[in-house]
């Protein structure tokens, strides 16, 4: 493990999530368009995914596009899926340089035919990988992921296959897209933003949360090992008494 210096003795989060946030503001003070924040914001999400990898963290899931994303103008939303389509083929190189497994989480239907494509190849091409686990967030929300799972969860007691009596919330996590990974322990988010805009809604309930000042494009492997640093200070507690 490639820690530097002042990571010696943290314990490293087994799943870290961020809500990358501020790409447009990042992009509005240097007066470029919004696109041009969300291009920047890709290569911090590469160097990000090497970071994490490296530091041994071994789930990092990444809100790239909620389901409340498509509310913006045709120009940002077209420009970002620009992006996903150039960034998913980089990436699997990337991934599989630094032994990392990506998946995507959300509902894919809504996207173009080519862009489902791509992020089953992406995951086809990475998915023997045995480090860390990038799970990215598109057309994801935590509502919608929640009412996916018990359209499904539904559908399998109608035919008998899980008796209502049997659901408990092991097996409820196991119908929504994060199925078989712990939940967070850590949640990032970039930009000063005090909510969690739909995101892990179910996963998060004792999820410690950082947020950072830094907007995306500029949050870096320092900005990351603060976040840990400050995890490591945190008393977690799960609802029981000191
Ligand atoms: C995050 O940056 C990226 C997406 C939500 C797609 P924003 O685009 O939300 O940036 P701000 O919040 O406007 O600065
Ligand atoms: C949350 O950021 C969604 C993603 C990071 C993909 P937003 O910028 O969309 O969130 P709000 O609108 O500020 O809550
Ligand atoms: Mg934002």
């Amino acid at each position: 493990m490639e820690n530097s210096g002042n990571m010696k003795n943290l314990a490293i989060p087994e799943h870290v999530a961020i809500i990358l946030d501020g790409n447009g503001r990042w992009a509005k003070k240097r007066g470029l368009p919004r696109s041009m924040g969300h291009k920047e914001g890709c290569k911090t999400l590469e160097n990000i995914v090497e970071q994490a990898a490296r530091m041994g963290i071994r789930y990092l899931t990444v809100y790239g596009f909620s389901t409340e994303n498509w509310k913006r103008s045709s120009e940002e939303v077209g420009a970002l899926m620009q992006l996903f389509r150039y960034y998913m083929v980089r990436f699997i190189k990337i991934a599989n340089e630094n032994n990392v497994r990506a998946k995507m989480i959300g509902e894919r239907s809504r996207f173009d035919q080519d862009i489902i494509d791509g992020i089953g190849r992406m995951e086809r091409e990475t998915k023997n990988n045995t480090g860390l686990t990038f799970v990215f967030a598109v057309n994801y929300g935590g509502r919608d992921e929640i009412v996916r799972g018990i359209r499904k969860l539904v559908a399998d007691c109608q035919e008998g296959a899980v008796k209502p009596e049997e659901i408990t919330e092991e097996v409820f996590s196991s119908y929504l897209d994060t199925a078989g990974m712990p939940d967070p322990d850590l949640l990032i988010r970039t930009s000063g933003e005090l909510r969690l805009s739909n995101y892990l809604l179910w996963q998060c309930a004792y999820t410690e949360i950082y947020v950072t000042d830094c907007l995306w494009p500029d949050f870096n492997r320092e900005e990351l090992e603060k976040a840990i640093a400050a995890y490591n200070k945190r008393e977690r507690r799960f609802g029981g008494a000191k």
